[in-house]
């Protein structure tokens, strides 16, 4: 297939042909994923904050407030001080503002203490003291902004609000392998993308929570903990060993062109049903660890089809041999430019018998899994093509 017929599923190009992100983010598989890995961690995890029992609005609103310049360690001690001096809207619209800033001191950005008392007299004044519960209300009120609103109404009215502050914008950029500054434009635009997308109908307060979480706790801006990380194997930045590097622009020089196969191993049935398809899950530590795949060069080069495939007959104990060329798809992998050739393949056994970790499946079973975008591009070109 020509250039301009390929397949193109990474993110938006710019220098050139270069991709800026990798677009699995857009595979509900993925996505689905990441956020069971990511509650289980925070389930088991999260840490254990005044702010966190009893979230209503205004006790996340305080919260968060005091957590966008300020570390949780520093602000747990002001915050309880704060919601004893004043425990509800009321309390703060009538605070004598030298007892606010004397409760502030040492938190810096005074601002911050000014702009609360003044919100809080607007609730007041124009909410009845009840603090507002639709986005438009809450980002008028001074100091809140898009972020600090989607936090107060994610976390505490469950509202299906997406947040991109400090800490989501580090693991978010990661996810996606973002190579340019999550602060330009299109960068930040995209992450407020990501972070809609992620959203579950369920809990998305929760999910807002758990994403903070594991930026503070786990991918963390410098030598972030992938080790211990619930979302690694999902992670373009992980996966390529780029972490160190994004958030921020990743130099063109860091590209590698590279040239891949994939084969398409059919085993028509003898009784009617459905082809079943040779797939298996990706091992942990490589390149999309766990998630599904057709049989597939990766890192070993190889001049052509037939070398390829005798190449993965041999890794893997299989017995295939090349066939016709069906598609060729580009896409990215963090710094990889990749050609991948996908030919069909025959099974040159007896009737094959699964061999771990290689499973036989039909199309319909292939699509419930989870899978990296290639081998959803492949299963998409087989619905379509006659057998
Ligand atoms: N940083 C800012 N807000 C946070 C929250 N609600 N949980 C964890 N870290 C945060």
């Amino acid at each position: 297939m020509n250039r301009e017929g390929a397949s193109q599923p990474a993110g938006r190009r710019t220098h050139g042909d270069l991709p800026d992100h990798d677009d699995h983010w857009r595979d509900a598989k993925w996505r689905s994923g990441v956020r069971r890995s990511l509650l289980s961690w925070f389930n088991r995890h999260a840490r254990d904050l005044p702010w966190r029992h009893d979230p209503t609005p205004y006790r996340v609103w305080v919260s968060e407030i005091m957590l966008q310049q300020t570390q949780v360690a520093t602000v747990i001690g002001y915050y309880q001080r704060f919601l004893q001096a004043f425990p509800t809207v009321q309390h703060l619209a009538d605070a004598d503002l030298q007892q606010l800033l004397s409760l502030w001191e040492g938190l810096g950005y005074y601002r911050r203490a000014r702009s609360l008392k003044a919100a809080a007299e607007r609730i007041v004044s124009q909410h009845g003291g009840v603090f507002p519960e639709s986005f438009d209300d809450v980002i008028a009120l001074p100091g809140i902004g898009r972020y600090t609103a989607g936090a107060i109404l994610s976390i505490a009215s469950d509202q299906k609000l997406p947040i991109v502050e400090g800490n989501t914008q580090r693991v978010f950029s990661r996810w996606i392998a973002l190579r340019m500054p999550a602060s330009e434009s299109s960068g930040t635009k995209l992450l407020w993308q990501v972070a809609a997308a992620m959203l579950p109908k369920e809990r998305p307060g929760t999910f807002n929570q758990a994403a903070m979480e594991l930026g503070a706790l786990v991918c963390s801006p410098n030598q972030p903990d992938c080790e211990h990380c619930p979302v690694a194997k999902f992670c373009s930045a992980r996966n390529s060993g780029l972490q160190d590097v994004i958030p921020g622009r990743v130099s063109r020089l860091q590209y590698e062109d590279r040239t891949e196969y994939a084969l398409v191993v059919r085993q028509s049935s003898s009784n009617g049903r459905s082809a079943k398809y040779l797939v298996r899950s990706l091992p942990e530590g490589g390149r999309w660890a766990g998630l599904w795949d057709f049989p597939r060069t990766m890192d070993q080069h190889y001049e052509s089809i037939e070398a390829a495939t005798g190449g993965l007959a041999r890794q893997h104990g299989l017995s295939l041999s090349a066939g016709e060329h069906l598609t060729t798809i580009r896409h990215a992998v963090t710094r990889f430019r990749i050609q991948l050739h996908v030919h069909e393949a025959q099974w040159q056994g007896p009737r094959a018998k699964a061999m771990q970790p290689w499973r036989w499946l039909t199309l319909k079973q292939i699509e419930s899994l989870p899978m990296n975008v290639t081998a959803r591009q492949i299963t998409k070109l087989l619905r379509q093509k006659p057998s």
